[in-house]
C-alpha cells in the first residue's frame, strides 16, 4: 500500500478556494495517508481550523507558539512526506520565493525538505501578472511543483484563468509522486484519448459515444509510474490529470496534426481515440437549413492515423493501438494489428457486458505481434485494466 505510513501535510493559505481544502483532507484521510494541516491567519477567515482539525484528526498549526509552547516549524517539515500548498495564493507564492518567513506556513516551507506542490488560486489579473509569472517560474526553476490553474468564474465574478484545480486533481497527481513503480521513468508517452468530433455546420457535428475514460485512466497510470506524458485529447467532459501536459484537439484532422507534431521523439505511443474514419465533404459556414425531402450527406474519409504511425515509425518505438469489435473480434483485432504495424492490440468486443464506451468498466484482450500472443483478461475498471495495459508495455521495454 502508498499510503501506509505515508505523511501528507496540507498547507491552506487565504483564498476562497480554501473551502475546497476540507475536501482534500477527507480524501487523503478516507485514502489512509495521516494528514496534518498548516494554515494562515488569513486562510482561518475562510475556513475553521476546528473543520479541518475534525477531517485531518489532528490539531491544525496556525501560530509560532500556542499557550507558551513553540509550535516547531522544523519537525513539521521534516514530518511530511509531501507538503502540498492548496489554495497557493499570490502572496503566499511571493513570499515563498523571496524567503520571507512571517508565518508559520512559510518558516515550514523553508525547513521541509519533502516534494513540494502548490495549486496556485486567484483572481485571473494577479495570475497574469509579470511578478506572478516570475515567482512562478523560478519557484519551478528550484523544483518546486506548480500545478496549472483552471479556467472558470472566479470569485470576482470575472471569467479566466485562475481557479484552484479540484481537490480528486490534486490527491491524483500526489498519489502518483508518491507510487513506487517508477519503470515508466525517462520514457516519453504519447496518448490519444476521446472521441473526435467532425463539424457538419456552425451548430452540429458528427460524434461517436467514446468519453476518453479509458484514455484518460491510461495517461493517470502512466504518470504515476513516472513517464513523461503528452496527452492528445479530443472533446470529453472527463478532466485530465494536473500536471500532464494536454493538446485538445477536436477533429480527426486537428488530432492527427497534433500527432504527426510529436510523435517522433516519443518511445510509446498509444492510440485510445476513437477517431471518426469519416468526416462530411463540406461544411457549411451557416446553418444547415431543412427542406423538404431527405438530406444526403456526402462523407470522405480521414486519415488513418495510428496505420500512418505504424508506417513512419522507427524499430524502437513501441505503438499500441485499440479495437473494439462487436464480430470476429479475434480476427478482426488479429488484421488490424498486422495493417496497422502495431506492436500490441487492446481489444473490446461490445458483446462483452460492462465492455466499452461509457462504463467504468471494461473486458479486454491484448495481442501482441512479437509472438502472436494473446492475453485475455477479466472485467475491471478502467483504472485496473489501465495497470494491466501499461504492464504489458512494460513487458516490451525490458526487450
Ligand atoms: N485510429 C486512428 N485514426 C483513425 C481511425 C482509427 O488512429 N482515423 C486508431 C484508433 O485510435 C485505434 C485503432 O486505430 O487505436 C483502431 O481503430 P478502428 O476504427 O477500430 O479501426 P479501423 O481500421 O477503422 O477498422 P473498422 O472501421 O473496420 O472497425
Amino acid at each position: 500500500m502508498i499510503t501506509e505510513g505515508k505523511n501528507i501535510l496540507i498547507g491552506i493559505t487565504g483564498s476562497i478556494a480554501a473551502y475546497k481544502s476540507a475536501y482534500l483532507v477527507r480524501l487523503f484521510v478516507k485514502a489512509g495517508y495521516n494528514v496534518k494541516v498548516v494554515m494562515t491567519e488569513a486562510a482561518t477567515e475562510m475556513i475553521t481550523p476546528l473543520t479541518l482539525s475534525v477531517l485531518s484528526k489532528n490539531k491544525v498549526f496556525i501560530d509560532f507558539s500556542e499557550n507558551n509552547v513553540w509550535n516547531n516549524h522544523v519537525e513539521l517539515g521534516l514530518w511530511a512526506d509531501v507538503f502540498v500548498i492548496a489554495p497557493a495564493t499570490a502572496n503566499t507564492i511571493a513570499k515563498m520565493n523571496h524567503g520571507i518567513a512571517d508565518n508559520l506556513l512559510l518558516t515550514t516551507y523553508l525547513s521541509a525538505k519533502c516534494p513540494i506542490v502548490l495549486a496556485p488560486a486567484m483572481d485571473l489579473d494577479m495570475w497574469k501578472h509579470y511578478i506572478t509569472q516570475n515567482n512562478i517560474k523560478e519557484l519551478k526553476s528550484h523544483g518546486i511543483d506548480i500545478l496549472s490553474v483552471e479556467n472558470g468564474e472566479l470569485a470576482s465574478g470575472l471569467f479566466g484563468e485562475g481557479r484552484m484545480v479540484e481537490p480528486e486533481s490534486i490527491f491524483e497527481y500526489i498519489e502518483s509522486m508518491l507510487y513506487e513503480k517508477k519503470d515508466l521513468q525517462g520514457k516519453k508517452v504519447l496518448i490519444t484519448a476521446g472521441p473526435t468530433y467532425e463539424n457538419l455546420d456552425p451548430v452540429r457535428y458528427i460524434g461517436n459515444r467514446s468519453t476518453g475514460k479509458m484514455g484518460i485512466a491510461l495517461a493517470k497510470e502512466v504518470q504515476r509510474r513516472g513517464g513523461d506524458l503528452t496527452l492528445i485529447l479530443g472533446p470529453t467532459k472527463i478532466s485530465s490529470p494536473a500536471g500532464v501536459k494536454v493538446i485538445n484537439v477536436e477533429s480527426a484532422v486537428d488530432m492527427a496534426k497534433s500527432v504527426f507534431d510529436n510523435f517522433q521523439n516519443q518511445d510509446i505511443i498509444i492510440m485510445a481515440a476513437a477517431v471518426a474514419d469519416y468526416t462530411p465533404k463540406s461544411v457549411s459556414k451557416t446553418k444547415i437549413k431543412k427542406k423538404e425531402g431527405d438530406l444526403i450527406l456526402e462523407l470522405k474519409r480521414t486519415i488513418d492515423i495510428a496505420a500512418t504511425v505504424g508506417k513512419k515509425k522507427n524499430e524502437n518505438q513501441i505503438l499500441i493501438g485499440f479495437a473494439l469489435e462487436t464480430n470476429s473480434e479475434l480476427e478482426n483485432a488479429m488484421r488490424k494489428l498486422k495493417k496497422k504495424n502495431f506492436d500490441l492490440i487492446v481489444l473490446n468486443s461490445l458483446k462483452d457486458e460492462g465492455a466499452g464506451f461509457a462504463h467504468d468498466t471494461n473486458k479486454i484482450t491484448i495481442l501482441s505481434a512479437k509472438n502472436n500472443k494473446i492475453s485475455n483478461f477479466e472485467l475491471k475498471s478502467k483504472e485496473k485494466v489501465a495497470v494491466d495495459i501499461i504492464d504489458e508495455v512494460v513487458k516490451l521495454l525490458d526487450k
